[in-house]
């Protein structure tokens, strides 16, 4: 009889996995659907004034509270996931840049909130949006090729 492999570095187990893989596609989608109805979808009034839908605030409310719960999970990844992975040297470029996008998302979009200016908020929000745009295939890239999954270590 063979003795159970050790676990794998960095394999999340199943209920961690199914966790982050909700929330960041919870984040992106609203993001994404948020842009959609921003930049495609206006509504005229009965003055024929164009206005912004009013789903465009909704997405915008559930975008910043799925990003709250991406946020807890990322803190919920750092020790048993991001730092073991980093030390054994593994998937280092695409979880590294993954890691930056995070806290960069995390600084810009709280500064979205507080920025006075009209011209250095429309900048920040660029820079929030197109790379959170860019992340999807970063995120991709990053998750591909999953080991065993018998082998993750078991939910605390
Ligand atoms: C420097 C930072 C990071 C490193 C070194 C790293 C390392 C790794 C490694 C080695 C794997 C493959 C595990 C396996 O054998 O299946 C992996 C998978 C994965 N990583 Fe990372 N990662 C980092 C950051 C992140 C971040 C910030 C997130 C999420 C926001 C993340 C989410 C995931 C997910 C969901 C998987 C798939 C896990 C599975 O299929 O069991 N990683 N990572
Ligand atoms: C950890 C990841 C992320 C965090 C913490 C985050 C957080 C935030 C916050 C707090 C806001 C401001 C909400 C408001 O004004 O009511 C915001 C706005 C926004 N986010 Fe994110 N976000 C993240 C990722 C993404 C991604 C991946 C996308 C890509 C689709 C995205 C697209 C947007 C857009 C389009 C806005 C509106 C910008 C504006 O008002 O001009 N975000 N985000």
């Amino acid at each position: 009889m063979s003795a159970r492999p050790a676990p794998r570095v960095g394999a999340l187990p199943r209920r961690r996995r199914l966790t982050v893989y909700a929330l960041s596609t919870a984040v992106w989608l609203t993001g994404a659907v948020w842009l959609y109805f921003k930049y495609f979808v206006r509504v005229v009034d009965d003055f024929g004034f164009e206005n912004q839908h009013p789903q465009q605030g909704w997405w915008m409310i559930a975008h910043a509270m799925a990003s709250v719960g991406l946020v807890w999970s990322f803190g919920v990844l750092w020790l048993g996931h991001v730092k073991p992975g980093w030390k054994k040297k593994l998937r280092r470029l695409t979880g590294g840049t993954l890691w930056g996008f995070i806290v960069w998302f995390a600084l810009s979009g709280c500064a979205l909130y507080y920025i006075g200016s009209e011209a250095a908020r429309s900048w920040v929000s660029f820079l929030h949006w197109i790379p959170g745009l860019i992340l999807l295939i970063v995120f991709l890239v990053h998750i591909r090729n999953r080991s065993d999954p018998s082998t993750a270590a078991d939910d605390p």
